[in-house]
């Protein structure tokens, strides 16, 4: 059985794949690394990991690690990427691939120069709310794919370090993932309004008024186009990451209220019987055996920043194992990730040309061309 040595930056939210990792049959959970040496020992001793470094170049110096799992600090992720592709690990990078253009070419260039491989963790298009529209699609169930939408909304308020003052459209990718992952389409170009203004005392950190921001993405190579919708802070919504897609037969809506059913609207029905609340079912029969169980074990605590949580998968729609056992598939097959670098760069690049757009006036910002898969 070919196993692949793991090791996973920043014990945080990353912390809940190492039991993930631990049962998958490609994996060796080999070793952690974080800066903080009490959370380290805690997290060390709890899951029984010998290997242990605070410092992240020495993590990858170690010739025994084959890949790194990051999950630190938004603004460290294309730096720490950068570093273990040059460094000849394959690289799992939790959303978004980073905060510039220039640093997702990087990526992309240093994939195609190593031959290694690159995956970025978006969540959303793992969860089972994507697996089931996505068989929806496939089975021919939507009938034509004729819109998508799709909008994360969480209220920041209190959150430390980079958040205060982020634009929204720099965190897009649960949005943008979606709705390009779906159709499995590049976007061509971007469109974005800013709307409404945050406490003056945010504006400043990164020269971002908006509230909300919205904006139209073309998908390149096809007729369809997707709107994406992002809140931050300063704007009363319960948390949302929502999915609908419009089909001629049918179409998929995420509910309005967490907890509630989605629902599917079926066409050319006398008018009160189109819509009908569905209950997803949970994919976990697409995974090995072992890890079956973590996609719908608990939640992780975002509120709470349980940091030392035991069970995972629940809170982002069951995505964990799938995401892991994506990589690792693609490490043993030796092929390409989904997202692979490029279409991790364009969905990445979507958020960040879209904030430019919105503080444009709503200017068309074009994809650049190295970010499309054909
Ligand atoms: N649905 C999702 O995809 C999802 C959900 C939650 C968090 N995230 C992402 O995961 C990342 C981490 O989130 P979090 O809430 O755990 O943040 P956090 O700030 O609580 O944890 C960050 C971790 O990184 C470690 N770290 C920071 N700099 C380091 C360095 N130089 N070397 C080694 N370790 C370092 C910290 O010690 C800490 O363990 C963020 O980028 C966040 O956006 C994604």
């Amino acid at each position: 059985m070919t196993k692949f040595r793991a090791a996973i930056v920043g014990l945080g939210f990353g912390a809940e794949f190492i039991p993930i990792y631990q049962q998958h049959p490609n994996a060796e959970m080999f070793a952690i690394c974080q800066r903080n040496p009490e959370q380290l020992k805690k997290v060390g001793d709890a899951f029984g990991i010998e290997r242990r470094y605070r410092d992240y170049q020495e993590l990858l110096r170690d010739p025994d690690v084959d890949f790194v799992h990051i999950n630190t600090p938004i603004p460290d992720h294309a730096e720490m990427s950068i570093a273990a592709l040059k460094a000849g690990k394959h690289v799992a990078c939790t959303v978004p691939m980073a905060t510039s253009v220039a640093d997702c070419k990087r990526i992309v260039e240093l994939c195609q120069e190593t031959g290694l491989k690159y995956m970025m963790m978006e969540t959303v298009v793992f969860s089972r709310e994507f697996l089931f529209v996505k068989q929806m699609l496939q089975k021919g169930e939507l009938g034509k794919l004729q819109f998508l939408q799709a909008s994360h909304q969480q209220d920041m308020d209190g959150w430390p370090g980079y958040w205060p003052g982020l634009p929204p459209m720099y965190y897009a990718t649960h949005c943008v993932g979606p709705m390009l992952g779906l159709p499995q389409k590049d976007a061509e170009y971007v469109s974005c309004f800013g709307s409404g203004t945050i406490r003056e005392e945010m504006i400043g950190i990164y020269n971002s008024p908006f509230a909300v921001e919205t904006a139209h993405i073309k998908l390149r190579d096809s007729d369809l186009s997707a709107r994406i919708i992002r809140s931050l802070f300063d704007t009363a919504r319960q948390y949302r990451e929502s999915i609908d897609v419009y089909g001629s037969k049918q179409a998929f809506e995420w509910p309005l209220i967490e907890g509630e059913h989605a629902v599917v609207h079926t066409a050319k029905r006398p008018e009160h019987e189109i819509p009908q609340r569905v209950e997803v079912p949970d994919f976990a029969h697409l995974l090995p055996e072992p890890i079956r169980a973590f996609t719908t074990q608990g939640v992780y605590d975002m509120a709470a920043n349980e940091h030392l949580s035991f069970t995972q998968g629940g809170g982002h729609g069951g995505s964990h194992p799938h995401l892991v056992h994506e990589f690792l598939s693609a490490l043993k097959e030796d092929r390409e990730p989904w997202p692979n670098a490029k279409q991790s760069a364009n969905w990445t690049c979507v958020g960040i040309l879209a904030h430019e757009s919105a503080m444009a006036g709503g200017e068309r910002r074009d994809l650049p061309d190295w970010t499309f898969s054909e």
